[in-house]
This record gives structure tokens, sequence and C-alpha cells, in this order.
């Protein structure tokens, strides 16, 4: 039987492709998105149109509203029609340095729009909700590889904050209304249909108009990069393998990393941090175009360096990902150059 799955953020970079996944599963899929004018909506469009021609071909159904997470009213009354299995919370207000001048919309989606969200999961007993997160809220740690296990009471922006918040309400309405939830910390996902705010498209786009690219913290900046095939293949296992409680968890020496709630919580990375400079020169080479560098400080809000341990994943639903990262790169630069018209 086909489940109904209601996946906010339907039009961004990561929801696009999970609802066209689940579609291609035969899953039910109801998709929501504001279309928030962060970055340019016509992307967003062009998302929902490739989802809309995937469907056609597929034997999964797909319906799409463009709706806010912080309307509680018309949530109500879309998810009154679908009554979800599962809930994939996607929509966010995302970006580290957007937070330092625009606190209202992270306070709005990610905290008010969150709430609304669980307390849809809540109405519809739903089997399974997965949501969000991030590697920023490993904050300002240094202990690396960052594992599920390690503090994430230091978050250095607003962003993280939400992020780190959501864990927590999330963990609130698991424990209080037996909602298995699983919240998946992202890091730095990139490849084709991604996000004109983060470094791959801010630099491609430079290097092809012969444009400098700023280096931020004179290249001493390392990321774990993950594709998006590899997020999307660790949100598709965990749709179908709901969070469950820790029968042996301690409570006297409680760990971050389980929990007497049906709530977990998971690193999604590659396990390989590649440094920045490493990073433009796959770019460089796969545009065929040499980057001109403006090397500048560390932003704030910036962490230097992002690496997840994957173990847990890996122990949960076999999480291996597969997409080295050169390869990432020329997918994402071969898509890159199609969107935009630029000869191949
Ligand atoms: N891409 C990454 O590297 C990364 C890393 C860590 C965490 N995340 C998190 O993963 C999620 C998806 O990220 P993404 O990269 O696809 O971002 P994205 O910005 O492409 O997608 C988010 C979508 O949510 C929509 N949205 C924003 N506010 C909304 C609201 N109030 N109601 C309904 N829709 C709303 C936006 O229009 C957008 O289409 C976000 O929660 C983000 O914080 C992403």
């Amino acid at each position: 039987m086909p489940k109904n799955i209601l996946v906010t953020g339907a039009a961004g970079f990561i929801g696009a492709a999970i609802s066209k996944r689940l579609i291609e599963r035969g899953e039910n899929v109801i998709g929501i998105d504001n279309f928030s004018e962060y970055y340019d909506i016509n992307l967003k469009k062009a998302r929902i149109k490739r989802i809309n021609n995937s469907a056609l071909k597929s034997s999964g159904k797909w319906n799409f509203f463009n709706i806010s997470i912080e309307d509680k009213s018309r949530l109500n009354d879309i998810t009154d029609i679908f009554s979800p299995d599962i809930i994939i919370n996607l929509a966010a207000q995302a970006g580290v340095r957007y937070s330092l001048d625009h606190p209202d919309q992270y306070l709005n989606t990610n905290l008010v729009g969150f709430g609304n969200i669980l307390e849809i999961c809540k109405k519809h007993c739903v089997e399974n909700f997965i949501y969000a997160s991030s590697s920023s809220v490993y904050g300002g740690n240094k202990k690396l590889p960052f594992k599920e296990s390690d503090s994430v009471d230091h978050p250095i922006s607003l962003y993280a904050a939400t992020k780190k918040a959501n864990e927590v309400m999330a963990h609130s309405y698991s424990h209080l209304f037996k909602i298995p939830s699983i919240g998946l910390r992202f890091f730095t996902v990139y490849g084709p249909w991604g996000r004109p705010d983060m470094a791959p498209m801010i630099f491609a786009k430079s290097i092809l108009q012969k444009l400098p690219i700023k280096v931020f913290n004179n290249g001493n900046m390392f990321r774990d990069y993950t594709y998006i095939d590899d997020v999307i293949d660790a949100i598709e296992s965990c749709c179908y393998k709901p969070a469950i409680k820790n029968s042996n968890f301690n409570f006297l020496d409680p760990s971050p990393e389980s929990s007497f709630a049906p709530h977990m919580i998971f690193n999604v990375g590659s396990n390989r941090p590649i440094s920045l400079l490493k990073f433009i020169e796959v770019l460089e080479s796969e545009l065929g175009v040499v980057a001109k560098k403006e090397f500048e400080a560390i932003q704030p809000g910036d962490v230097e360096r992002t690496w997840a341990n994957i173990e847990n994943l890996n122990s949960w639903i076999n999480y291996k990902p597969k997409i080295e990262f050169n390869k990432g790169i020329r997918n994402f630069a071969k898509w890159y150059k199609s969107y935009f018209h630029y000869p191949q």
C-alpha cells in the first residue's frame, strides 16, 4: 500500500530530490513550499516542473501546495485532506551568514513553523517523522570528527541554534506523544539542482563569468561535502525505518546520541573533509576555467572545519556514501553549464 508522505520545503534542493525519489517508488507525495525569496524562485519552480514531469511517468501520486509551514490554518486544511502517514520536514530558512541580518525569518520558519509541523505529527499520529538538522549544531567544537554523542551546546549562529532547538522540540514530542522521530544532521550537501547561496554555485557563477571568487579564511576551511544522491538514499531508508527508543538508556549518565524516547539523531556526511583550495581546484578543472582568487578572513558565524563520523547511520540503515568527490563535482558542473546554457 502506498504511503501518504508530506514533504515540506518540496521546492528546495533536498526536498525536490526526495519528493521525486518517493514518487518514483510509487508513494503518494504531498509537497508544500512557500517559494521563499531567499534565493531565485525560478530555480524552485524549475525543480517543481521536474517533479511534475517525473510524476507523469511514475506510479506514485504528487500534489503540490504553495503554503507556508507558519500558516497553521492552511497546514491543517491540507493535512486533514491527506492524513499523512510520514512527514519529512525540510522547509526552513537555511544559511548561516543570512541569519546574522535576518533573525526573524529563522525564528518564524525554523521555530514557529517547526512547532506547527510537530502539532500536525501529533494530530495525525504519524508513523514516522524525519526532519532536517544540520552539521552547524556542532558549533565551536574542535573535536573531530563530529559524533552524535558530542555536546552541541555551543552554536555560533542563530541558524545553528534553531536547528539544535528543533532537535530538542522533536525529542519532547517524541516522548510525550510517542512520535518516532529522526533528526538528520546534513553536512554541506552539493550536486545538481543545488542552492545558489552555497559555495559550488557561487563559485561556478563567478568562475564562468571570469569574476574573482572570495576564498575565506585564506583557504584554510574544510567541509565534509555530501553528494545529493547519498543524502536522498539516507532519507529514503530512514522513511522505512522509524526511530526506536533505547531500552538500555542510562538515566544516570545520559548520552546525547540515544534516548528513552523513540527519537534518534544521525550525521549525514561523507566522513571525507575536503579543503576549500582542493574544492576550488576540482571545480576549476571540471569547468575548464582557472579562478581569480581573492583571499579573505573567516566570516562571522562560519566554522573552520566540519567532518562527520557516520558510524551510527551506517549501523542503522547500512549507509555508505557512494559518490566520490571528483565525480560529484563533475555531475554538478555538467548540470550547472546545461541549466545556465553554457557550452559543454
Ligand atoms: N543543503 C545543505 O547543505 C544543508 C545542510 C544542513 C542542513 N540543511 C537543512 O536541510 C533542509 C533543506 O535544505 P535545502 O538545502 O534543500 O534548502 P532550500 O532552501 O533549497 O530548501 C528549503 C525550502 O523550504 C522552503 N521554505 C522556507 N520557508 C518556508 C516556509 N515558511 N514554509 C514552507 N516552505 C518554506 C523554501 O522556499 C525552500 O524551497 C533545510 O532545513 C536546511 O536547513 C541543508
